[in-house]
């Protein structure tokens, strides 16, 4: 007997989650991607340059807190050279013979992404290193006094690396990035209006200036952020049966606990900590770490970047260190 869904979907029900948020709100033209003028502009010639001699473009490190537009610029490379991309991780690349299979199956010209790429092994690195600079592949067969290595000629490539912590990446790995090694900078207030006012056109609201100016003035500077928000207040504004109101943003900003600076709760918790548990600081990482139960990680990568942009928190030898505007923004709320 077949057995019936007992729940039929509502409307046409479809995937929605952040994940393919990101996927449908991705610009897909260098018109759409807002900002970063400098590296869209070394790239525009590096690319071009390249096309024109017909070569495979040189290669490109992409670095910069989450959500700022790595990825997306990956694709863009790609789209901009007319050439497939082929993506992967440094945690999804376990062993030497991953990045073989990978490399080898490449087509001459293809775009190789690998995001993560803090997170190689230094053996595969060390595989990695005559791949970019000679296109070989030096293979070792065997074991013992009779392994001898074969060298493989690669098809030519571009590798297009993303990371979020630079400093991890040994220094022989970083000077082989021949095509130039790109900071991915906070967006500007009128930058993240502009991908907001795209985003509300793609979601299909309409978004008074208010509301953009609103969201744009709390979301981190970092466009994931921004359109996380837009479709948080969109879902409100459903739910509520009215528009995208400044009233209806307020308090969905209030739902998620996000203040006037765009700090959430674990933010908060950092500065908390610094300030109410060490005097302020100087205090180290870890400590903070333990005292707030994120981890060390995600405070250097994802939290820290924001706070000292906002300059509420100082990175020195001795630790972090809360500054007066962090002692005023929480006693503020
Ligand atoms: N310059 C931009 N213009 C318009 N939208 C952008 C821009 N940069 C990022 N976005 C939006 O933000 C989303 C997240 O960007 P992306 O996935 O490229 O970030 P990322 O730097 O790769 O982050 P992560 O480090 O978490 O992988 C994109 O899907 C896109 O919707
Ligand atoms: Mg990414």
């Amino acid at each position: 007997m077949d057995s019936k869904p007992t729940t039929s979907p509502a409307k046409s029900i479809t995937r929605d989650d952040s994940g393919s948020l990101d996927r449908t709100l991705r610009p897909e033209t260098w018109e759409e991607y807002v900002g970063q003028t400098k590296i869209k502009e070394n790239l525009r010639i590096l690319l071009t340059a390249a096309r024109e001699r017909g070569h495979a473009a040189e290669h490109v490190l992409l670095y910069g807190p989450p959500g700022l537009g790595k990825t997306t610029l990956a694709h863009l490379i790609a789209k901009t050279l007319g050439t497939n991309m082929r993506t992967t991780s440094g945690p999804a690349i376990e062993r030497v013979g991953d990045l073989a299979a990978i490399l080898t199956n490449l087509s001459p010209g293809d775009v190789l992404f690998i995001d993560e790429i803090h997170r190689l092994s230094k053996s595969i690195e060390e595989v990695l290193y005559p791949a970019m600079e000679s296109g070989v592949l030096d293979i070792i067969i065997g074991k013992g006094p009779s392994a001898r290595t074969v060298q493989l000629d690669l098809p030519p490539f571009t590798l297009v690396a993303a990371t979020t912590r630079i400093s991890l990446l040994s220094a022989p790995l970083r000077s082989r990035f021949s095509g130039g090694t790109f900071r991915l900078e906070f967006y500007a207030e009128n930058e993240i209006g502009q991908i907001l006012s795209r985003s509300a056109g793609l979601l299909g609201i309409t978004a008074s200036p208010d509301v953009v100016r609103n969201i744009a003035t709390r979301c981190r500077a970092t466009p994931r952020t921004a359109n996380y928000l837009l479709k948080r207040c969109r879902d409100m504004a459903q739910l509520e049966g009215g528009d995208l109101s400044s009233d209806i943003v307020a308090r969905t900003f209030a739902l998620l606990e996000v203040d006037t600076l765009g700090l959430g709760a674990p933010d908060r918790a950092v500065l908390d900590a610094i300030i109410n548990k060490f005097g302020g600081g100087p205090v180290g990482l870890n400590t903070i770490a333990a005292a707030t139960g994120e981890e060390q990680s995600t405070i250097e990568d994802v939290i820290e970047p924001y706070l000292i942009r906002q300059g509420l928190l100082e990175r020195t030898p001795r630790g972090r260190i809360a500054s007066a505007t962090a002692y005023s923004h929480l006693g503020s709320m």
